[in-house]
């Protein structure tokens, strides 16, 4: 089906060569960072990269970095082979699959850190998360060299950081934000989401139905940010297994608090089902 085979690279060194061999040729080179356990929405921005440009580059790296000391980063799901079968069907030309030594060689002391909007929000609970993304990213965009870099809506609040960290930092490349990809029942596709348990799953549905009720409120003409998430609060609620961590209507550019609905709202919440920390938005125009 796909002539051209995909190639698996582990070493920094070489990506980098291949990379700057390419552009020099005039190639538009596509990448799409990841941590593995691909699924559908990670794919389709591997295909956005494979429609608009010559080469597509995914990197697949659980960056440690980036998890808390209480957090998953040992029993994140991990499944290479997997992946590179469902990358490669994708149209994926390469892989980048660092190891953590060669991301993070010993006595390494640069972080990139974006300030203030990596406060709220995720932030807020996931202190140093963002640091260690930017830092990824930054490395990661430096190493591939990159003329697009593809990123999902799913993780809002990242999306803009990286944004920021770009325009800032005069990173010489553009970032494409691509819709959320859902599951039919409407939970958005995340690789956590093998962490839920039957139950749970339908459980974690109510992150879904309570953003098409705020959907729903705006479209019946309510502007008041508190009433809307009072009602999401409540509908929430109803589900046992389900602990808020929060909902925020904020602006979708710059994350600053929305208390009326105008412009681009952006609507993101954290929610636990059980012990499964869960993130969903939608952004709403008015
Ligand atoms: P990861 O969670 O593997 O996600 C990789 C990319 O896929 C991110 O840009 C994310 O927003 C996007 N994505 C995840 N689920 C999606 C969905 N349901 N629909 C659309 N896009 C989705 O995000 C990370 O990895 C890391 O923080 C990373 C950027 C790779 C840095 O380590």
């Amino acid at each position: 089906m796909h002539a051209k085979k995909m190639r698996l690279i582990r070493s920094i060194k070489e990506i980098r060569k291949l990379t700057a061999t390419l552009k020099q040729r005039g190639k538009r080179i596509g990448f799409v960072p990841t941590m593995g356990y691909l699924h559908a929405g990670h794919l389709s921005l591997a295909r956005r990269s494979k429609q608009e440009c010559d080469v597509t580059v995914m990197s697949i790296f659980v960056n440690p970095l980036q998890f808390g000391p209480k957090e998953d980063f040992k029993k994140y799901p991990r499944d290479l082979k997997k992946d590179l079968k469902t990358a490669k069907e994708a149209g994926v030309d390469y892989i980048l699959f660092p190891t953590d030594k060669q991301m993070y060689p010993q006595g390494y002391l640069t972080e990139v850190c974006v300030d203030k909007i990596t406060k709220t929000l995720c932030g807020a609970a996931r202190p140093g998360h963002f640091k260690g993304v930017t830092t990824v990213v930054a490395k990661l965009f430096n190493i591939v060299g990159p003329d697009i870099g593809y990123f999902g809506q799913k993780d809002a609040q990242q999306a803009v950081v990286i944004k920021r960290m770009v325009r800032d930092l005069n990173m010489p490349l553009k970032i494409k934000v691509l819709p959320i990809v859902r599951e039919s029942g409407g939970l958005a596709m995340s690789s956590r989401n093998r962490y839920l348990e039957r139950q749970e799953r339908q459980d974690a549905l109510i992150l879904y139905r309570a953003l098409q009720k705020a959907r729903d409120m705006v479209k019946r003409g309510e502007r008041n940010s508190r009433r809307i998430i009072v009602e999401m609060r409540k509908l929430i609620k109803k589900v046992d297994s389900a602990k808020i961590d929060y909902i925020r209507i904020v602006d979708a550019k710059d994350l600053s608090e929305k208390k009326k609905i105008s412009g681009r709202a952006l609507i993101a919440l954290a929610v636990f089902i059980g012990k499964v920390r869960l993130i969903d938005n939608l952004i709403l125009k008015v």
